[in-house]
């Protein structure tokens, strides 16, 4: 059977930054550790006045072709995932297109184009519609473009608005990839939940906490359903795991109860329990609340082992590297979770190849699921071409008059003209409207 999977990846951070502890927090009059220590964010990433999702997603698939030295008849499929469309109708993908046929020979006239809608989990659902469609065998040997591209803006005083973010991944999914192969065991958890949604209107209307709750409903069906086709996970089996990271304090309690459930009935759980105990069972108890508060008494005792903070050191911390300095991408946060975990094991000089991830997505509305990865044996020239930190580091540093001008300048029911906060270099902009109501795009040298 042909592996098929991811071949390479790019990312596109917006081109500005806001610091929470330091410009965030003290407008708000908030604690600056409520976002570096209890939502794990030091900063978000937003888009300038000429960058939208269109100008991202272009930005991170340019580059992703130029590296790969990719010309549009290599590319059989352009799917984008988002939630932040601006067109009903005509998709994103078609405006990111055009972008691309401005500067490479060639056009994508026999490509496949589409959008994903499902939340944050579409960017995985367009790559498991990309992995279904070349091993169904109708790629002609070309390779499929996925790219999650999202302005994650919440309503000003919103909770949301600590998490924001805004940012492209573009991924390229071929036969015997480069980078990580996919398995074809799946695991879902989904059902109709009204926690996150945007009736057409821009900014969501949210229901924090209980977004909270549904996610790790939703993260824990999914995880049986997995085991169920896959087998049980091995705690030693898998490298890292890669969640949808809204904030990292999400993934903190999302791996906690992963680990409690995979432990369940293992030797893991008969050699924690001297120190803390066994896991309570329902059966045990007369009533919920009571099976409730033992759950969180054995996790209190669980988070503080020295084999669990070991565990999630190892395994999970490495994912959240990146998301903590640019906030939620919505589509594209596991991919950015995935780059994160096999850019800190490059860095420490490991060996990933042949070793698995286990990957976690989700999307409000709501639904999760869980599949898995191996790394394969190019994995280092793929992840050491990336320029992250430069990226990262490079972004401009917003004031809070800025960032409340910015945020205007993003609001789709006000009309502000506003000079741009950097220079654009190398990259696709917006460029005004055409007769039609259309974004225009060009490219800047
Ligand atoms: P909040 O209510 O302002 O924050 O917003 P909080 O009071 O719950 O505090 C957050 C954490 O900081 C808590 O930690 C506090 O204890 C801690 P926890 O108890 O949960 O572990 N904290 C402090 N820690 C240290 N020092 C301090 C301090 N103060 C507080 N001084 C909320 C939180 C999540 C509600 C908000 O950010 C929100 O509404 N976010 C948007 C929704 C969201 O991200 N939900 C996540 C799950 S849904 C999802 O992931 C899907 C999504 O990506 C959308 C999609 O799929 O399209 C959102």
């Amino acid at each position: 059977m042909t592996a098929v999977g991811i071949d390479a990846v790019e990312i596109w951070t917006g081109n500005l930054k806001l610091d929470l502890p330091g410009v965030f927090a003290p407008e708000k009059g908030e604690d600056p550790e409520k976002y570096t220590k209890g939502l794990g964010l030091n900063a978000s990433s937003f888009p300038d006045s000429y960058e939208d999702i269109v100008t991202m997603g272009a930005n991170a698939a340019h580059r992703l072709m130029e590296r790969k030295g990719l010309e549009p008849d290599d590319v059989g499929r352009i799917d984008v995932a988002t939630e932040s469309a601006f067109d009903n109708s005509k998709p994103v993908s078609t405006y990111i297109a055009g972008c691309l046929e401005s500067v490479f020979e060639g056009d994508f006239h026999h490509a496949n184009k589409g959008e994903r809608k499902f939340a944050c989990i579409a960017g995985t659902q367009s790559l498991d519609d990309a992995y279904n469609w070349i091993r169904a065998g109708r790629n002609r040997g070309r390779g499929a473009l996925v790219i999650a591209t999202d302005t994650a803006l919440y309503a000003r005083d919103d909770p949301g608005e600590a998490t924001q973010g805004a940012g492209a991944v573009a991924l390229y999914i071929t036969e015997d990839p480069d980078l990580v192969t996919l398995s074809t065991e799946q695991g879902y958890g989904s059902a109709d939940e009204t926690d996150f949604l945007k009736p057409n209107q821009q900014f969501p209307s949210v229901d924090g906490k209980r977004s909270v709750q549904v996610y790790l409903a939703r993260m824990r069906e999914a995880l049986v359903d997995y085991q169920s086709v896959a087998g049980e996970i091995h705690l030693d089996d898998v490298r890292f795991v890669p969640f949808h990271t809204p904030f990292p304090g999400m993934v903190r309690k999302a791996a906690m109860l992963a680990y409690r459930h995979i432990i369940r009935d293992t030797a893991v759980e008969d050699e924690l329990a001297d120190e803390i105990g066994r896991q309570p069972r329902p059966e045990a108890f007369e009533t919920d609340e009571e099976f409730r508060e033992a759950l969180r008494e054995y996790m209190d005792g669980l988070k503080e082992t020295d084999r669990y903070q070991e565990w999630y050191a190892e395994t999970i911390d490495p994912t959240l590297t990146i998301a903590r300095e640019v906030g939620n991408w919505y589509t594209g946060s596991v991919h950015v979770a995935r780059i994160s975990a096999l850019k800190h094991a490059l860095e420490q000089g490991e060996d990933l190849s042949g070793q698995k991830l286990a990957v976690g997505s989700y999307g409000s509305g709501a639904q999760a699921e869980i599949h898995s990865e191996v790394v394969q044996d190019a994995w280092k020239d793929e992840i050491g071409a990336l320029n992250v930190d430069e990226q990262l580091e490079e972004r401009y540093e917003l004031s809070w008059d800025d960032y409340e001008e910015i945020h205007d300048v993003h609001n789709h029911n006000m009309d502000v003209d506003v000079e741009s906060l950097t220079t654009p270099e190398g990259e696709f902009v917006f460029g005004g409207w055409g007769r039609m109501g259309e974004r225009e795009y060009e490219y800047v040298e």
